[in-house]
């Protein structure tokens, strides 16, 4: 297991786009019809959110301003509006992410259950600290809020999935397997089913 990303990292990725003006793609486009539908009319405006998360996913991960403002417009609304509700909601990225995006809960159950020292395998195996991005552009690190899964503290979200159950071990582990290339399974690191009470062996 190395401790240090490799230099070919830097050959795998591909520098961002920097999205100067957006438009959405053809296959997107098709979409905004159907998002739209899902709310009375007058109420369109708060298709705000998933057309920002359409767009971030277009971008690759990340929400420029350029899609803010377009979509804003697009529903008719004030600019300021569009960039109160991008930068109100940290699962939306205003500056462009790695390929991995690790999102680490620090909030007390996590931080009580080791979410400092996942934070301090990031230090040590990718050299990166919260609101970093590695030079090979494959990981940025995030510190966020509460994500919903505290019976399994310590959790990490890597882009759509959630890793939980973490030690420093399996957390290095999961960082290996992605900087290698390789699947790293989501879901509880110590096959706990759900959220049921550890058995003894898994404690
Ligand atoms: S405190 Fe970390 S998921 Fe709730």
């Amino acid at each position: 297991m190395k401790k240090t990303p490799s230099k070919k990292h830097s050959e795998k990725t591909a520098p961002k786009e920097d999205f100067k003006t957006f438009a959405f793609s053809k296959e997107n486009e098709e979409k905004i019809p159907e998002i739209l539908k899902r709310y009375p009319e007058g109420r369109q405006a708060s298709a705000i959110l998933p057309l920002f998360e359409l767009a971030q996913r277009q971008c690759g991960g990340w929400l420029p301003g350029s899609a803010i403002e377009k979509i804003t417009e697009m529903l008719g609304l004030p600019i300021i509006r569009g960039y109160e509700v991008a930068t109100f909601y940290t699962m939306f990225n205003l500056k462009p992410v790695g390929k991995y995006h690790l999102q680490i809960c620090g909030t007390t159950p996590c931080m009580l259950r080791g979410s400092e020292d996942l934070k301090r395998v990031c230090k040590r195996f990718l050299g990166i600290e919260c609101g970093e991005t590695t030079e090979d552009g494959l990981f940025t690190l995030n510190e966020v809020e509460c994500i919903g899964a505290c019976v399994n503290a310590p959790v990490v979200q890597i882009n759509d999935d959630y890793y939980e159950d973490l030690s420093e071990k399996s957390f290095l582990n999961i960082l290996d397997n992605l900087s290698e290339g390789r699947e790293a399974k989501p879901g509880s690191a110590i096959s706990r089913q759900g959220s049921a009470p550890l058995k003894k062996e898994q404690s």
